[in-house]
């Protein structure tokens, strides 16, 4: 079997310091379209004057270089090193003291369609440069830990013009910038174009002022109003929950239509992806306006959690991103309702993280080699390092961690900084060892952790043993124990909790944990508030899942116990036993409780997707079969719909909610709950229902749910015809038209529908969002993509290849959706492969893909 083409590897044991502080860094920029120019002037200082080191330059293949300068003077040619990716000046030419070098390049981001470095988005100027889009720019030590102040300059005929810090200067055809605070150049950002802004004020806690804009193209200023109010919200809370406060005159925010990932916190310059800035009624579901609040409080949290302290280097990506996620997650939580919020998250890193830790793309939270960085912004950097700092927390409790956190602000502000540095912070503030606690950032897997009871009644005692194993993961065969915190609560007989919820730490690979003093046998409530990212085994049936489902006090573990039994029962069934007369008993008791949150009745309601029961039936042992899963699937929804037919009608009555549309948590929960019941009665009504709705509803929450019914039930093309009508020139909304359409085509159909799609004249697949959308739904739907005959995978990997021509970040992190091919038959394997290889074998492959796709096949 050929492997792609290689690429260099960069190890973490290699680090070594810049040989050379940065004292300031002065950029001009005169923009045109093919042909922008940049003057960049940096004033360097040899760290060790006794020791002279030739100064490397990151700098892409689209730089061009026009003139070159130290200290006003051009060295001799020889003495100035051209290579593909850096540009070297030998140590010869270098003062021993600060000198300035000067460089002058031609770059032309109208090319520009990898979206990494300055390009043009919708004939706006924009920029990206993490994680080394710099470099793309010009040439600069493009690296973290290479800080400085910037001075920026544009000139262009553009009527607005932003960039990173204050503004100082601005007339007709110039702005100029400048940020105080230094810098690593991924968090430098230019903007130019035609925008309108919405704005807003903000007193921080010491009294200073701060103007708050949201730029967006004219015609979507209506539409910018909820992300201003998210980001006051999050300024506040910031203050408030953390001490922490804005330290510019100024905080910007610009949404644009191509942008690869989400969004990005350049400082005081946010740049986001325009779907995660622009909300109506009509075009933005509940789940939008949800991760909008979100995501904006997330890029602005990173101003302390990334900005004010940065990363060393990749490698300690955690670092800010898994502290960022954690306080994005704890915002959401006070902002909403923090039981949903947690459920939900779980559910994410399930989906998501577990899924990457169990085939082989699995890596550490912090890894110590890549091929390329960009394939790091992983679920497991992001989210599972989010829950590494939630057990953190417990593990030191709430004041424990209060001080820690106070302490790393205090030590490392102005610091490019490490995970042993975090650590350092808690054991210091804390006074406890986490020596063992460091194999959560350093060892991949999802440790598995069974739990045996045994009931002493004669004593009134409780001996709980729990075990750990982590499966191997690709370089890392062994795993030793780590601390894993279990939260573990008792429920009696009579459905009351009996003592508080005790925390275990378990450390070694079998502990024991003893409970006396009961009077009766309890009933274990485990893993409460999903307190570590683990796979709990335990001895449990239907019955005492119900129990816990009625009585569990934890929400977390009251919805985990139903969804328990809604695995076993899918997995059974997919097993081609009978099973689900449990659940469908429970999960009716559960929808009629009045006293339970709608939103909670709702993530109740929603049946493990066909993913997570083939995941659970991988981790089991068993091979995936997706046609059946798909089929038990559909049929175990059917029977909770005939069975609660009456209930469900009800609810889906009751759950509506009246007069004008408002994304608040409460008014969402109802529709959530709705839409959750509707979407089992679209199973026995025909689909009726869904048509009155899709022809009433007032908001894009309703209408969606309405449109993937219908299509479900074969009589979408109506709807899909009146919406395509009507938002034609709404880039967001028909990106969800393009999505759905996959997503919820019966699975022998999804392929080929997603193949008509991309024919369509609209399918503008340079843009990321449109990209995403329909690949991203058609991967979405379990049984469609792994369609038996490959058609689903021979799609993907043709528009993988196209794409990487163009765009290698988007191509390399849509081949996720080949993640988990090897946990199916000998038969799809082996389509799967083929078409892994087909793109390994593609001439002139990205180092983004070329070693995503040299993981998966390994
Ligand atoms: N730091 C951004 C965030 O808030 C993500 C940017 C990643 N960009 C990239 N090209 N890898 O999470
Ligand atoms: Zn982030």
């Amino acid at each position: 079997m050929s492997q792609p083409q290689q690429h260099a590897t960069q190890y973490l044991s290699d680090y070594r310091p810049y040989p050379f502080t940065l004292n300031s860094t002065a950029l001009s920029f005169q923009l045109a379209p093919d042909n922008t120019q940049v003057t960049a002037r940096l004033s360097f200082q040899p760290r060790d004057p006794a020791n002279p080191r030739d100064l490397v330059l990151d700098g892409g293949k689209g730089l061009t270089l026009l003139s070159l300068t130290i200290d006003g003077a051009e060295p001799a040619a020889e003495m100035v090193l051209r290579q593909s990716e850096t540009l070297t000046i030998r140590a010869e030419a270098l003062p021993r003291t600060t000198f300035v070098l000067e460089t002058e390049v031609q770059i032309d981001p109208s090319a520009n369609t990898a979206f990494e470095g300055l390009y043009i988005s919708g004939g706006m100027f924009c920029t990206q440069c993490e994680a080394e889009g710099f470099r793309h720019i010009t040439f600069y030590p493009d690296r973290p830990d290479v800080m400085a102040p910037f001075d920026v300059t544009i000139q262009s005929d553009k009527p607005v013009l932003l960039s990173n810090g204050n503004p100082v200067e601005s007339r007709p055809g110039m702005a100029r910038w400048q940020d105080p605070w230094p810098k690593p150049a991924y968090l430098f950002a230019l903007v130019a174009g035609d925008l309108v802004a919405i704005s807003d004020r903000f007193t921080t806690m010491s009294g200073r002022d701060v103007a708050l804009n949201v730029w967006v193209r004219p015609g979507d200023e209506d539409r910018a109003g909820f992300a201003m109010e998210s980001l006051i919200k999050s300024m506040q809370w910031d203050e408030k929950v953390y001490g922490r406060e804005y330290d510019l005159e100024v905080f910007n925010i610009v949404a644009v239509d191509d942008f690869n990932m989400g969004a990005m916190e350049n400082k005081g310059l946010n740049i986001f992806n325009s779907k995660l800035v622009l909300a109506s009624p009509e075009t933005a579901t509940d789940g939008d306006y949800e991760r909008i609040e979100g995501v904006i409080a997330h890029e602005y949290f990173h101003n302390w959690t990334g900005n004010r302290i940065t990363c060393r280097d990749w490698f300690q990506l955690c670092l800010k991103e898994g502290l960022t996620v954690y306080r994005d997650q704890q915002f959401t939580a006070d902002m909403r309702s923090a039981p949903v919020k947690r459920i939900a998250d779980v559910q994410t890193l399930r989906a998501r993280q577990f899924r990457e830790d169990q085939g082989p793309l699995a890596h550490a939270v912090r890894p110590d080699h890549y091929q390329e960085i960009n394939n790091f912004y992983t679920a497991t950097v992001y989210e599972k390092g989010a829950e590494v700092i939630g057990m953190l927390r417990q593990l030191v409790g709430d004041d424990g961690y209060r001080k820690a956190l106070d302490l790393y602000f205090d030590r490392h502000d102005g610091d490019a900084a490490t995970i042993e540095d975090w650590l350092k912070v808690f054991e210091d503030a804390t006074g406890r060892d986490l020596s063992q606690f460091k194999r959560w950032y350093t060892d991949a897997g999802t440790p598995h952790v069974d739990m045996q009871e045994s009931w002493d009644a004669a004593n009134g005692r409780l001996t709980l043993t729990l075990r750990q194993h982590t499966p191997a993961t690709p370089g890392q065969p062994e795993k030793p124990a780590r601390v894993i915190p279990v939260a573990v609560g008792l429920i009696g007989p009579n459905g009351q909790e009996v003592g508080k919820t005790r925390i275990l730490e378990l450390d070694q690979p079998e502990q024991d944990f003893v409970f006396d003093g009961l009077g009766a046998q309890p009933v274990v409530s485990a893993l409460r508030v999903f307190s570590a990212p683990v796979m709990l085994n335990r001895q449990i049936d239907d019955d005492m899942r119900a129990f816990l489902l009625a009585h569990d006090t934890d929400p977390f573990a009251r919805w985990e116990a139903g969804r328990e039994l809604a695995l076993s029962a899918l997995t059974d069934l997919a097993m081609g036993k009978d099973a689900g007369a449990g659940y469908v008993d429970a999960i009716g008791q559960l929808a009629g409780d009045q006293r339970a949150d709608p939103a909670f009745r709702a993530l109740c309601l929603n049946m493990p997707s066909e993913e997570e029961i083939a995941t659970r039936l991988a981790a089991a042992g068993t091979t995936p079969d997706p046609d059946r899963i798909h089929g038990a699937r559909e049929d175990l929804g059917r029977r909770v719909a005939n069975a609660h037919a009456h209930l469900l009608a009800q609810i889906y009555d009751d759950m509506a909610v009246p007069g004008a549309y408002s994304p608040d948590a409460e008014a969402a929960a109802k529709r959530a709950l709705r839409i959750a019941a509707l979407g089992l009665l679209n199973r026995i009504d025909g689909g009726d229902r869904a048509e009155v709705l899709f022809g009433t509803a007032g908001n894009m929450t309703e209408r969606m749910a309405a449109l993937s019914c219908l299509i479900r039930r074969g009589r979408g093309q109506a709807a899909l015809a009146a919406m395509a009508d009507q938002f034609a020139s709404n880039r967001l909304v028909m990106d969800k038209w393009f999505a759905v359409q996959p997503m919820a085509a019966a699975p022998e159909d999804a392929a080929d529908v997603a193949t008509e799609l991309a024919r369509r004249s609209d399918f503008d697949w340079k843009n990321p969002n449109r990209f995403r959308a329909l690949l991203g739904g058609l991967a979405a739907n379990h049984a469609g993509f792994h369609r038996a005959d490959g058609k689903g995978y021979d799609f993907t990997a043709e528009w993988l290849m196209k794409m990487d021509r163009a765009n290698p970040q988007i191509a390399a992190r849509m081949s996720t959706a080949f993640e988990t091919w090897s946990r199916y038959d000998p038969e799809r394997r082996a389509k799967a492969l083929n078409a892994l290889q087909r793109i390994a074998d593609m001439d002139g492959i990205s180092r983004n893909l070329g070693e995503m796709v040299s993981r998966m096949i390994a």
